[in-house]
């Protein structure tokens, strides 16, 4: 009888997520692709699933996912770091096994396979990039089939290194841009949101099954596009969405995104007639936020990401505007209802949300745009 050769351990895997989003993309790995987190750091998230496969690509608040090749966080910052790159690179990982449980996620596409490796690096080395890039690429030298053509674009498999400060991580690239991107997602704004960060949001809100949510202010319609994505299990349970935006350009970019999210998904109100309004998940309309045109407490969760004040609005408005709208979300908002808000000036949001009264739940710091942001959580007392 042939003897099989038992397959090797399923390696772990990591996400590459934006500084921030860590502790809310451990959480979804947790309890969503039920992972086990070894490890979490800058940006990063190392985890252990029992089965890899395409379910890993569902996760929402990572920028991107890896088969884990090799990594350490002791690296010199000298160039002695360059001859380890390449000896980990070379001895340490199975190749073939990585490219086996890649091309079973990925199928390969036909003809002649292409390959890609990427090397991003921040902090201050005494080497450059391009040095840790030509270590990883010796280091590789013969692992990867020899008839694999190099490709800078559309490669079937990719090799990413990335090295942050005194860290260092090498993978198979699971992911594509579709997963930071959303395929639904093809009407762009300025100071749109990230999807991944709008993912987070939506986590945060914790929306449950026949609630109400609102986006006020929803620019292309980001949130209210990964609300829905978020709710797919609850669809049939009256889960209703509601969003606009004071410029009609926006309400017309958040329609064509949500409206790619299937059919009957989106409906622009008030053209909507009510039997069609009450049959679709988002109703989305031209309103001004600080005037919603809602019953008081008749909303369960308030998604929204209010302008900066520096792409959008002056910054003296940006006060006002505030104060305004933490009256109206919390006219509209049930007691014990709960409001997520993205802002650049958090302290001004504070001080406009202690006037309703709200409790602080939690506060995540991110960058949004090359700009310091925080989501903060707020819950409405009961009373
Ligand atoms: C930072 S953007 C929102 C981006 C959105 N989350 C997205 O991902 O595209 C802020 C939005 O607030 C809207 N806005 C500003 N003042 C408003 C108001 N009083 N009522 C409704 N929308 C308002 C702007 O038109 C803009 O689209």
């Amino acid at each position: 009888m042939a003897k099989h050769r038992p397959e090797p351990e399923l390696p772990p895997c990591y996400a590459l997520v934006l500084p921030g989003l860590e502790e809310v993309a451990a959480a979804e790995i947790t309890q969503d692709l039920r992972g086990e987190v070894r490890k979490t750091g800058r940006g990063l998230v190392v985890f252990r699933v029992s089965t890899i496969d395409r379910d890993v690509l569902r996760l929402r608040t990572t920028e991107d996912i890896f088969l884990y090749a090799w990594g350490t966080d002791q690296l010199t910052y000298r160039a002695v770091d360059l001859d380890k790159i390449q000896r980990w690179t070379a001895r340490e990982p199975d190749w073939d096994h990585l490219l086996r449980l890649h091309h079973a996620v990925r199928p390969r596409p036909r003809g002649r396979p292409t390959y890609r490796l990427v090397t991003q690096m921040s902090g201050q080395h005494g080497y450059l990039r391009k040095h840790a890039h030509e270590a990883l690429a010796k280091g590789l030298a013969g692992k990867l089939p020899a008839s694999w053509r190099h490709a800078e674009e559309n490669a079937s498999v990719e090799v990413w290194l990335t090295i942050q400060g005194n860290t260092a991580i090498c993978g198979v690239r699971l992911s594509d841009r579709t997963m930071r991107h959303r395929s639904w997602k093809v009407e762009h704004l300025p100071a749109s949101l990230r999807p991944t960060v709008a993912a987070a949001m939506v986590r945060l809100a914790g929306t449950g099954p026949g609630q109400v949510v609102v986006d006020p202010m929803c620019g292309a319609g980001t949130l209210l596009g990964e609300q829905v994505e978020a709710l797919r299990p609850y669809q049939r349970q009256g889960v209703r969405l509601l969003g606009g935006d004071v410029d009609r350009n926006a309400v017309r970019a958040a329609g064509i995104n949500l409206r790619r999210l299937g059919p009957k998904r989106c409906t622009l109100w008030p053209e909507a007639d009510e039997e069609e309004a009450s049959a679709t998940p988002v109703l989305l309309t031209r309103w001004d936020g600080t005037r919603l045109p809602l019953a008081s407490a008749a909303v369960d969760r308030i998604v929204s990401n209010p302008p900066f004040g520096k792409q959008l609005g002056e910054p003296e408005e940006i006060a006002a505007l505030y104060r305004q709208m933490a009256v109206e979300y919390d006219r509209v908002l049930q007691p014990g209802g709960r409001a997520v808000l993205l802002v650049g000036d958090l302290p001004l949001l504070r001080e406009a949300v202690r006037r309703v009264g709200w409790k602080s739940l939690q506060q995540v710091s991110v960058r949004v745009l090359g700009q310091r942001a925080v989501i903060s959580v707020w819950r409405k007392p009961e009373r």
